[in-house]
């Protein structure tokens, strides 16, 4: 009974000890001692030192001794590192280790303890069942698969220590808050709203981290649009001006503000300011605030935020030479005084021609006249270049001439009113100026001297197609301008007897 009595004095003794020092720790603001495991073990003993033996089974004896042997060495490590570790490190005696690595010191530490004390207290091989143990082996790899990534990813983090407890970070999916804590499986986070959020370590370790350290400062940017008539220098200063009088902006850095891009309808600026609060919230309450003051400033400086403006201009068509549609009733009279064959006529003659003309456009290899074909109409070259082509008497087909911009064809058949001498294809995408036999009588009229130079035109190129000799071409052209004479019979008012002179 005295023993009972004594080894009762004893554990209040130990555990007021406890208490007391856990108070002086936390008045010091010193790391508390820990209690719990400590108390636990001063309770098992005195309680298992107090049970008479023959109230004891003989077959748990050992198995009570080996709980109460554990309980004592691990309340002994924890007071153990307590006084080695904690204290010493918030004394800055000596520095802190990562507390993941203290962690799993003293797991490495309590497990070495557990297997010795099983083995040797109660007499059961720890080591040799787990090493014989193939399948128990298995299904614990499997099953903490997940959980060593976690600890590992644990171990990683605290090495590499892209975070400490008290930073803001943000960690991607939209989760950010303060570090609360870095342990072996998890991390956790304070949320600005005041959730309390747990990251497995693993997730943490694979996820983009932003830092921004226990508490900012942050820079933020603001881009909005001012006034296109508001010249910037004005621009910017008004925003730094409105920046630096918010509360909430830091000084230093100092707000600036500059030229971002133009807009639509106005200039866009950007706002750089710093910023203590990290969180998104804080930004959104800092916009807000200089959003709005921004308004009021411009408003004292006699503007306004812009709105979106369409100045309209009429597109003037020019003679589009890519549009043959664009060739308008000047476009086509230049060309038309730029025609070798109307090199004589009179502007007021051109004019009657030009509202009769029309441009056409060929595509790159399209036939534009087809010899023997009947034709009525000459064409001058506006853009790009034609092959003539004549078919030979053995069926072959031979090149003659390659004309370009400015060349005229087309021309015999219209003043012969023979069928097309030869053929016409466009070597390159083509515009033509098209002028039909019958537009051309105004012309002629009264001009016998354009009858002759036609007629001339025509002559060569059928000597050439035709290898004549100069006599032969002489008498051709003279036969020549007396069926033109007759096709055009209203050139002399319907005499085709009378010819030029
Ligand atoms: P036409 O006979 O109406 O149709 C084919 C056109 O090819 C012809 O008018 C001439 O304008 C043109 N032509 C024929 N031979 C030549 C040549 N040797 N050189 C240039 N153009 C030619």
């Amino acid at each position: 009974m005295m023993a009972i009595l004594s080894n009762l004095a004893i554990a209040i003794g130990l555990q007021i000890v406890l208490l007391t020092v856990r108070l002086v720790s936390n008045r010091r603001r010193i790391p508390l001692i820990p209690v719990r495991l400590p108390s636990v073990a001063i309770w098992l003993w005195l309680i298992l030192s107090s049970l008479p033996d023959s109230l004891v089974v003989l077959r748990l004896r050992p198995w009570l001794a080996s709980a109460l042997l554990l309980s004592q060495s691990y309340a002994a490590l924890q007071l153990l590192v307590w006084c080695t570790l904690e204290v010493p490190s918030s004394l800055a005696w000596w520095p802190r280790p990562p507390k993941i690595l203290r962690d799993l010191g003293m797991l490495l530490v309590a497990a070495v303890i557990t297997v010795i004390v099983l083995q040797e207290q109660a007499k059961i091989n720890v080591v040799g069942l787990v090493t014989t143990s193939a399948i128990l082996t298995a299904v614990i790899g499997l099953a903490a698969q997940e959980s060593l990534k976690d600890l590992f990813a644990g171990i990683v983090l605290q090495v590499d220590s892209p975070f400490q407890e008290g930073d803001f970070i943000s960690a991607g999916n939209g989760i950010e808050g303060w570090v609360v804590s870095l342990t072996l499986m998890s991390t956790r986070l304070q949320h600005v709203h005041g959730a309390l959020i747990t990251m497995p370590n693993s997730k943490m370790w694979s996820t983009e981290i932003r830092r921004f350290g226990p508490r900012g400062p942050i820079a933020r940017e603001i881009h909005l649009n001012l006034d296109l008539d508001l010249p910037p220098e004005k621009a910017t200063t008004v925003l730094t001006q409105v920046a630096r009088a918010n509360p909430l902006v830091l000084s230093d850095p100092e707000p600036t503000a500059f030229v971002y891009a133009y807009a639509d309808h106005a200039i866009t600026y950007e706002l750089e300011v710093w910023q203590e609060d990290p969180t998104d919230n804080g930004f959104d309450v800092l916009r807000g605030q200089l959003l709005a003051q921004i308004w009021y400033a411009l408003e004292r400086a006699g503007r306004t935020l812009p709105y979106p403006v369409r100045e309209l201009r009429p597109k003037a068509r020019p003679a589009a030479i890519d549009d043959p549609a664009g060739y308008d009733l000047p476009s086509r009279l230049d060309l038309l005084r730029q025609n070798v064959l109307f090199t004589h006529l009179s502007s007021g003659q051109l004019e009657k021609i030009a509202p009769l003309t029309r441009c056409l456009r060929y595509a790159v290899g399209e036939s534009i006249i087809v010899e023997d074909d009947r034709g009525d109409a000459l064409f001058q070259l506006v853009r790009g270049s034609v092959e003539v082509i004549k078919r030979m008497g053995d069926g072959s087909t031979k090149t003659v001439a390659q004309l370009g911009v400015g060349a005229i064809f087309g021309e015999m058949s219209v003043f012969s009113d023979l069928p097309r001498s030869a053929s016409v294809r466009a070597l390159q995408e083509c515009v033509l100026l098209e002028v039909e036999r019958d537009d051309l009588r105004p012309v002629l009229e009264g001009n016998p001297r354009l009858v002759e130079e036609l007629a001339l035109l025509v002559s060569e190129r059928r000597a050439q197609l035709t290898s004549l000799s100069q006599e032969v071409r002489q008498a051709q052209t003279n036969q020549l301008i007396d069926q033109m004479l007759k096709i055009f019979s209203t050139l002399t008012g319907g005499n085709p007897d009378v010819r030029p002179g």
